[in-house]
């Protein structure tokens, strides 16, 4: 089997498209065989657009073909602008070719290709999700309730710990073995998160009330589709912000360079993908500025979950829930705008305590977990 190297077609109509849909394709029933449905799947119009090179990343992928059928796929991703020594490398398998050398060789073209970029730290990404029979709200127990709080990477005959101590993953998990074969280490364990729109919803007036009590009087709250053109710089600032405040694990990234411009690139590529970012700010009324900012993404043709993007409360206005308050008033523009919402997915930090514990009292549970990896490439 020869690893090919997909080339990205003009559209979703012209040439190139057949093998772009059928790779998109593959991705989608990947995530099918991962997760057991289809709501981590993407609209194609999506990865057309999010794989196409920017000034601020550029991404090559690779297949492998069995007798014509696509099996196998990997992801390089480079970025252009911070992080110059690290790649973000993927290789995924559909279930009944694996074991068969098909991960190995794609994950090796994908860290060629880094090395080719000149970069020096490779990362990449597990998914366990909670085992299906658990139920909802089972997950915590079923993975991460495996192990103790200890500290100092461990590797139990059971479980996978980071050496930050929080979280574990499966120690026989295929892609734990994988992972680990392949020279890569546990940086941080991440948990992903569902919240039934539907089951929840009327727990949050209260919470609503709760909220706003505490942060009317000296903040003022904005809901946007996509950012206006004038507050671009006042976000760039949080978004700064956020690549710095979010908790990571033995890996480190840089702190990301935002302007702008930046922010209007990422507004035009979400666009072009018919992807739209709701937004909740709260400004402070005193100073003027942005304290906090959480958004959504919608995705075209799957209106119905929703992805929960970044949250942060600025340091010096954190402790005023005005991270429950945003959350909710952000749940409640994306019921408003599409009727047919039905789920909101989320990822964070194993360790990131506030922000688990806002999303729980919204209604989130574990779906299941993640592992962040990173291997040096020298
Ligand atoms: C993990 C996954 C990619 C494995 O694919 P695969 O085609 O079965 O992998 P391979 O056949 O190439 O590897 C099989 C074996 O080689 C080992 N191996 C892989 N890379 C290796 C390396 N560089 N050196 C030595 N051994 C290696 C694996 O640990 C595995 O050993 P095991 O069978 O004893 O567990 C596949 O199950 C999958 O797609 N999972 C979902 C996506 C994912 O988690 N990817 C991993 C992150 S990159």
């Amino acid at each position: 089997m020869d690893v090919e190297r997909l080339t990205l077609p003009e559209d979703l109509a012209g040439p190139g498209a057949g093998e772009f849909l059928e790779f998109s394709e593959l991705t989608d029933a990947i995530q099918r065989e991962v997760w057991g449905h289809d709501d981590r799947c993407s609209p194609p119009q999506y990865r057309l657009r999010v794989w196409r090179d920017s000034d601020y990343e550029s991404t090559a992928l690779y297949f492998v073909r069995d007798r014509g059928r696509m099996v196998g796929r990997a992801i390089c991703q480079v970025p252009l602008t911070e992080d110059l020594d690290r790649a973000r490398v993927r290789a995924e398998v559909l279930d009944e070719y694996t074991g068969r050398g098909v991960g190995r060789l794609l994950l090796g073209a994908a860290i060629d290709e880094a090395r080719r970029r000149g970069r020096t730290v490779a990362s990449t990404f597990t998914e366990h999700p909670a085992p299906r029979r658990a139920g909802p709200g089972k997950a915590e127990q079923a993975v991460a309730g495996l192990v103790p709080a200890s500290t100092g990477a461990q590797c139990t005959d059971d479980v996978v710990v980071p050496s930050t101590g929080t979280g574990a993953l499966p120690a026989g998990a295929r892609e734990v073995r994988f992972a680990q074969a392949a020279g890569f280490a546990l940086s941080q364990v991440v948990r992903s998160s569902e919240l039934d729109l539907a089951a929840h919803r009327e727990a949050w007036p209260a919470l609503e009330a709760q909220a706003a009590a505490r942060a009317l009087g000296e903040y003022e709250l904005l809901t946007w589709q996509g950012i206006p053109a004038e507050h671009r710089a006042g976000m760039a600032e949080l978004f700064a912000r956020m690549s710095e405040d979010a908790p990571q694990g033995e890996d480190r990234c840089e702190a990301a360079v935002w302007d702008a411009a930046r922010v209007e690139a990422l507004e035009e590529m979400l666009s072009d993908a018919g992807t739209v970012p709701l937004y909740a700010v709260a400004r402070h009324r005193g100073s003027g500025e942005f304290a906090a900012y959480t958004a959504l993404w919608i995705r075209p043709g799957k209106e119905a979950v929703a992805d929960q993007d970044d949250t942060l409360v600025r340091v010096g206005h954190r402790g005023r829930s005005l991270g429950l308050w945003i959350k909710l008033a952000n749940l409640a523009q994306y019921l408003a705008a599409y009727p047919s919402a039905r789920k909101v997915i989320t990822i964070n930090a194993e360790e990131n305590a506030p922000m688990l514990a806002i999303n729980a009292a919204l209604g989130f549970r574990a779906a299941g977990y993640e592992g962040e990896w990173y291997r040096r490439l020298a």
